[in-house]
């Protein structure tokens, strides 16, 4: 019987070696029979309307800033103009990317959201610690609000970073729904004289079909090929909502210190990101320090944030977000003097064959964990060995060979050290994403909410259980994510 996941810290990368060394690790449950599935009320497991949710985000006000913020958001459809093309679509405010929303660390935010799609929504607050019963996951943490419906959401943000959020239905991310949440460090350094939000998206919606229709066509043509995912074409890129014909112009004296935020709100499209003539430190992954790093590009995977340092040259450079293993760019121009020529949409960047970061290569600050994760580097108690694969025929993707429906939840124990393995048994590339936390890479020590797990590559992370509630690890790949991608991870009740 497979312990569904749930194996040895010695048994690495594979989730064949089965059954071994379970001594000192907490029992497994991932695997009995009674547990009755994982859609609304799983049994067992603490759930998001627990007193222990309430009690620990009654914990965080206190150690918060005692200010409250107030957003309202309209989801609604709308048209946007995209590269001269009327795309009809859905989007927060009219705008995309939505609005932005900015805090500081502790602050209390209430956000009323309005329902006026044509079908039911939640807004998911990617990357946030927050309290489980906000996370605006319908059937696990609330029930979704029905078109014409409002839902307030109310929680403490704890840390500062960069974040974005964006729905937990279906496919509605690949539509206008996504928008920059800024969340400000009440002791920043401040050691840069600009900021510049930079989110990146891949575009069908409203101008080559929408995304549910392209899932029923991948599905349609999946060739069975294990895991030869060519992705999705998409028709254009966009950079702040702007098509690489009309780009957006982020301008600055020469000599400026930016600092850059850097989200991928893309659905289906991992980035490699340049500046011409610049290199560019990592300072923050996923909104939490790193040791600085320098580096020509990086890679950037849907729902992965990056905060990057530039000095700017004097001149018009190109900033340039390259599709990864397809083709198409986004694009904008960093301008420092007015007379400079600007550079072409289509201009070939020696950086971007040059040195490119990605994910498991930063180094942490060993001097910094999130709070309440200083035990995170410790001996792990308990181990899940997540294999990434595909039923290609089906256009289905796998954790450990089961899609979302087939499989039990994942299960901890509050104050565990979860160990968690990534083997990637495809050619893709997936992003994981674990709601509720962050992790710290067992290799070089970053943290994060969101990890680019390669083609074949193996990634190991650990994080302190500190956050009960029922919880979504899934591949931000929203397509894989909809086709069976993603799990449960619950706390033991
Ligand atoms: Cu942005 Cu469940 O994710
Ligand atoms: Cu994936």
């Amino acid at each position: 019987m497979p312990l569904d996941g749930q194996i040895s810290r010695r048994s690495l990368l594979y989730a064949g070696g089965l059954g071994l060394g379970l001594t000192g690790l907490a029992a497994v449950s991932g695997c009995s029979a009674s547990s009755g599935g994982h859609n609304g009320h799983v049994p067992g497991m603490v759930q998001p309307s627990d007193p222990v949710v309430a009690d620990l985000e009654a914990a965080r006000s206190a150690a918060g800033s005692g200010a409250t913020r107030r957003f309202s958001l309209t989801a609604a459809r709308t048209t946007v103009n995209v590269g001269g093309q009327e795309a009809a679509t859905w989007a927060y405010d009219g705008v995309v990317p939505g609005p932005e929303l900015r805090a500081r660390a502790g602050d209390r935010l209430v956000i009323g959201v309005r329902n006026e799609l044509p079908e039911e929504t939640t807004v998911h607050w990617h990357g946030i610690r927050l309290r489980n019963d906000m996370d605006g996951v319908p059937g696990h943490t609330q029930d979704a609000i029905a078109a014409g419906a409002s839902f307030e959401y109310d929680f403490i943000a704890p840390d500062p970073g960069t974040y974005f959020f964006h729905p937990h239905v279906g496919l509605q991310l690949d539509r206008g729904l996504y928008a920059p949440l800024i969340i400000e460090d009440p002791a920043e350094p401040g050691d840069y004289d600009a900021e510049w939000v930079v989110v990146l998206d891949d575009w069908l919606d409203g101008i080559a079909g929408d995304p549910d229709g392209e899932l029923q066509r991948l599905r349609r043509e999946s060739t069975g090929m294990m895991g030869q995912d060519s992705g999705i074409s998409y028709p254009v890129h966009l950079l702040c909502g702007r098509p690489p014909e009309d780009p957006q112009v982020f301008e600055a004296r020469p000599g400026a210190r930016v600092r850059i935020r850097l989200i991928n709100a893309g659905s289906d499209t991992t980035y490699r990101v340049a500046l011409g003539e610049h290199d560019l430190t990592v300072t923050h992954k996923d909104g939490i320090p790193t040791t600085p790093t320098r580096t020509d590009a990086l890679l950037v995977s849907m729902g992965e944030r990056y905060d990057l340092l530039v000095t700017l040259g004097d001149g018009a450079f190109p900033l340039v977000a390259s599709a990864e293993e397809k083709d198409g760019r986004a694009y904008a121009i960093v301008r420092t003097s007015p007379s400079a020529a600007a550079p072409a949409p289509e201009v070939s960047l020696a950086e971007l064959s040059k040195e490119v970061l990605f994910a498991p290569q930063l180094v942490g600050d060993p001097s910094y964990a999130p709070r309440g994760q200083e035990g995170a580097a410790g001996e792990p108690d308990v181990a899940i060995s997540l294999q990434l694969g595909i039923r290609g025929r089906q256009y289905e993707w796998l954790l450990n060979g089961k899609t979302f429906e087939e499989a039990e939840p994942l299960t901890v124990s509050q104050g565990d050290v979860v160990r968690v393995e990534y083997f990637n048994a495809t050619h893709a590339i997936h992003p994981m994403h674990l709601h509720g936390h962050s992790f710290r890479l067992v290799s070089r020590g970053s943290w994060h909410d969101t990890v680019l797990v390669g083609p074949m590559a193996s990634v190991a992370a650990q994080f302190v259980a500190d956050n009960p509630g029922l919880w979504m690890l899934h591949c931000h790949n929203i397509y894989h994510a909809e086709a069976g991608m993603m799990a449960t991870l619950g706390y033991r009740a």
